[in-house]
């Protein structure tokens, strides 16, 4: 409840600035994919945000491809934007992008993921994302009985600068139930090799992911699950903790470990609160989400498009180094859903209807 009125006030926030400053100002919003339940909640809750700001605002897909994305930017520069809101296929290739519109005298507002390896990012809108995997590992570690449980890691996209953050969070909590000998890890002989070391490079979490990426891919992760469970000896199964880097890839890790026979139950992890994900965490079929309240970071874009349309500099909480400068940016919380709070979290704070879902209690 309190969420929801924070929420509303930021609206009314929102409406007040966008009349006084943004009558004729232009946004363009550039999202990495259609096919992902995510991005399609970006767009929604983008679209009524800025409606009620009233704020002329354009949004573009990139079909997953670098080089589409380009030509959205481009696009949008061609059409006078003085904002553009990234959230990037590929947080290295989008360098190029950014530079573009930086040229053309546009501010780069990076969208839930950076965008790496340039100067021209004027500010970074996202999730606590080391949170995101920090609950992850939590909600394994509440779940774990005495020692020796198997452990199979799942991870995002190598191209995706978060899979490394997700990563490093759930690692921060894992990594000394690994050490301690709660859990044992099946599927990753790179992190086996790391096991011992509580922090790890951006090269060894590169090692790590390189072998247990789903590329945030529903195929990619079942093919990659069926093959470790077809490896896997009776041992290495039983009762299984799964880390599923988000909800779409956590459906289809779930959907193999519930067909396996030799698992009794498998613990699974996710983001995005997408809502085939509550379903199955109603259900019993997924354990967890990270709810990723989409209307806050829409709401803080917006915000600081207007802020820099004023020409005045958008309040930093945290910086991230993009490996060329430290970006001035605004982490917002999150929240671990699971069957005990999924009402109160999902429902009762208006994210989604109760009507979308069944067996709610
Ligand atoms: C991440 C994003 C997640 C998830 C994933 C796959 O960057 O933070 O919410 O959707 O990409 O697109």
């Amino acid at each position: 409840m309190k969420k929801f009125s924070v929420f509303l006030s930021t609206v009314f926030t929102l409406m007040v600035l966008a009349s006084s400053a943004f009558a004729q100002t232009t946004v363009g919003i550039v999202l990495p994919t259609k096919d992902e339940e995510r991005w399609i909640q970006d767009q929604n809750r983008f679209q009524s945000a800025l409606k009620t700001a009233g704020i002329s605002a354009e949004v573009l897909f990139s079909e997953k491809d670098s080089a589409k994305e380009k030509s959205n930017v481009e696009t949008l520069i061609t059409k006078g934007i003085k904002v553009l809101v990234l959230c990037p296929v590929d947080s290295a290739s989008a360098a190029a992008s950014a530079d573009a519109a930086a040229k053309a005298g546009v501010k780069v507002v990076a969208y839930d993921r950076l965008i790496t390896g340039t100067k021209n990012v004027d500010f970074y809108v996202t999730f606590d994302s080391f949170s995101v995997g920090a609950e992850w590992g939590k909600y394994l570690v509440s779940q774990a009985k005495g020692k020796g449980n198997n452990l199979y890691l799942y991870a995002g996209a190598a191209s995706d600068n978060n899979a490394f953050i997700f990563f490093a969070g759930a690692w921060s909590i894992l990594q000394p139930k690994i050490a301690d000998g709660t859990f044992k890890i099946v599927n990753s002989d790179a992190a086996i090799k790391l096991q011992k070391k509580a922090e790890l490079t951006r090269e060894e979490e590169a090692s790590i992911i390189g072998q247990v990426t789903t590329n945030w891919n529903p195929n990619d992760a079942k093919s990659k699950a069926e093959s470790h469970l077809t490896k896997a000896t009776k041992a290495q199964k039983g009762i299984a903790y799964v880390l599923s880097p988000n909800d779409q890839t956590a459906r289809a890790i779930a959907d193999v470990f519930a067909k396996d026979k030799d698992i009794k139950k498998a613990y699974t992890t996710g983001q995005d609160a997408d809502k085939a994900s509550i379903q199955y965490i109603i259900d019993g079929k997924q354990s967890m989400t990270v709810l990723k309240d989409t209307r806050v970071l829409v709401a803080d874009a917006i915000k600081t498009a207007i802020t820099f349309s004023k020409g005045e500099t958008p309040e930093k909480t945290k910086t991230y180094n993009n490996g060329v400068i430290e970006v001035p940016a605004k982490p917002s919380d999150v929240t671990a859903v699971t069957q005990a709070n999924v009402k109160a979290a999902i429902v009762d704070s208006g994210y989604y209807p109760a009507s979308l879902f069944t067996g709610l209690k």
